[in-house]
């Protein structure tokens, strides 16, 4: 008699009554104590480093945002200067690097195009024999430098463009939206640039921080680690919401379909808002409400009709997901529904969205897995087991 798997054989998984102890998608478990993010997600909070998202975004750069994830701390005026030159001085790539972004099939969705270029660069790195923690800071920052040029360079050459090269006479926003678009952007396109990567730099462990800390804890290499972070951030119910908010207020197309949109497709259950919901915030996500006003700010201004159509469009559906799915399941709009509508005012393309999630969030990667590797424990979780055990063996031929 094939035998089933009883409680006791369970018993890493069972609660004191023998019953299934599963926190199905890891919700609500801690996997270590940290100091680098904290999310209140019942008052709308958000802080890093235990300093609040609010004042980063009025007052921080991505580059020293990133130093301040890294190192734990505001840098001082010098170290933010020799951080900064060394990040400027990393941007360029191998020629290698562009020969592979050449190559990448033109239908390839840019995150998985750059997921190839930056394992390749791991590859192009002359330290790559080099796998311990202490070495993760010198390849954070040329890896964190040079992801805005694959990200641009990649667009480029999908688009049939020559990649043009970086400038080190930029800052980091500044010199990304030049290389994506081959001109200077204005003060006010580099500014949202720049407060969009800082919005996007860090959210704790999320499924991307989790995907990098998981590599990380073998003890791999740190481009591994980041791979595995873009892998993850790739997929609709991460970063790649950013893009399929952006996608559904163009399918709902006018103001005036917006609420029958909302019916058919949402009340009905069918579908979910993209840009709604999250994990651990039940009320309104704070980065929502600072790319809110920018994207406002971007449709009033901007003089385009299509961003003050997208902004009307995402204003009304954001009215009904606030005063329905929020107010009665806390699924509130959050920081995925707005920031398409600044980039879509940039002029860059819908795909080019979650790359740019990408170009933000490796500050948090690494962030995590300096603090996590540090104190070291191999990620192993386990399973329920509810198969059968003991079954006979029966030969290829034998089975019916
Ligand atoms: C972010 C997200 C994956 C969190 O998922 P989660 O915590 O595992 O929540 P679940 O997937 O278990 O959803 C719980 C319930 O809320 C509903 N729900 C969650 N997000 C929803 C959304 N955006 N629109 C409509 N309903 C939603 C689910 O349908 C589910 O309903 P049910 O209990 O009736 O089956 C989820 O909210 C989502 O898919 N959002 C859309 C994608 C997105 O914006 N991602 C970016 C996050 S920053």
């Amino acid at each position: 008699m094939p035998r089933k798997p009883t409680p006791d054989m369970q018993k890493w998984c069972v609660d004191e009554k023998g019953q299934p102890r599963i926190n199905k998608g890891a919700e609500n478990v801690c996997v270590d104590e940290s100091e680098i993010c904290f999310i209140d997600g019942f008052h709308s909070k958000l802080y890093y480093r235990g300093y609040s998202i609010e004042d980063l975004a009025q007052h921080s750069t991505f580059e020293e945002t990133a130093y301040l994830l890294w190192f734990g701390k505001l840098p001082t005026r010098n170290e933010l200067k020799e951080f900064d030159q060394k990040l400027r001085d990393n941007r360029e790539l191998p020629e290698a690097a562009y020969d592979v972004i050449r190559e990448i099939p033109k239908d390839t969705h840019p995150m998985e195009a750059l997921r190839t270029a930056t394992s390749f660069v791991g590859n192009l790195d002359p330290e790559k024999q080099k796998l311990g923690i202490e070495y993760v800071p010198s390849k954070a920052i040329s890896l964190t430098a040079k992801l805005p040029t694959i990200v641009a360079a990649l667009a480029r050459v999908k688009d049939g463009k020559e990649p043009v090269k970086p400038r080190s006479d930029l800052s980091h926003a500044s010199n990304f939206l030049y290389m994506l678009h081959g001109e200077e952007p204005s003060e006010e396109w580099t500014r949202s640039m720049d407060l969009s990567l800082v919005l996007y730099a860090e959210h704790e462990m999320n499924a991307s921080a989790f995907s990098t800390v998981v590599v990380g804890s073998t003890l791999s290499d740190y481009y591994s680690a980041i791979v595995g972070g873009i892998g993850a951030l790739r997929g609709p119910l991460h970063g790649g919401a950013n893009e399929e908010a952006v996608k559904q207020f163009n399918e709902i197309g006018s103001l005036d379909n917006v609420d029958k949109w909302y019916q058919e497709n949402i009340l009905s259950g069918k579908r979910r808002v993209m840009g709604a919901g999250h994990r651990v915030y039940k009320s309104y996500d704070p980065r929502a409400r600072i790319f809110r006003e920018h994207a406002k700010r971007f449709a009033e201004t901007s003089g385009i009709p299509e961003v003050k159509k997208l902004y009307d469009i995402a204003f009304r559906l954001e009215e009904l997901v606030m005063g329905q799915l929020c107010e009665t399941r806390g699924i509130c709009t959050n920081v995925d529904y707005w920031s398409g509508i600044v980039y879509y005012a940039m002029n860059i393309p819908i795909e080019q969205y979650t790359p740019i999630f990408a170009i933000a969030r490796i500050a948090g990667w690494t962030a995590h897995l300096l603090e996590y590797v540090s104190r070291n424990r191999i990620v192993r979780p386990r399973l329920y087991y509810k198969g059968m055990l003991d079954l006979e063996y029966t030969l290829v031929d034998k089975r019916g």
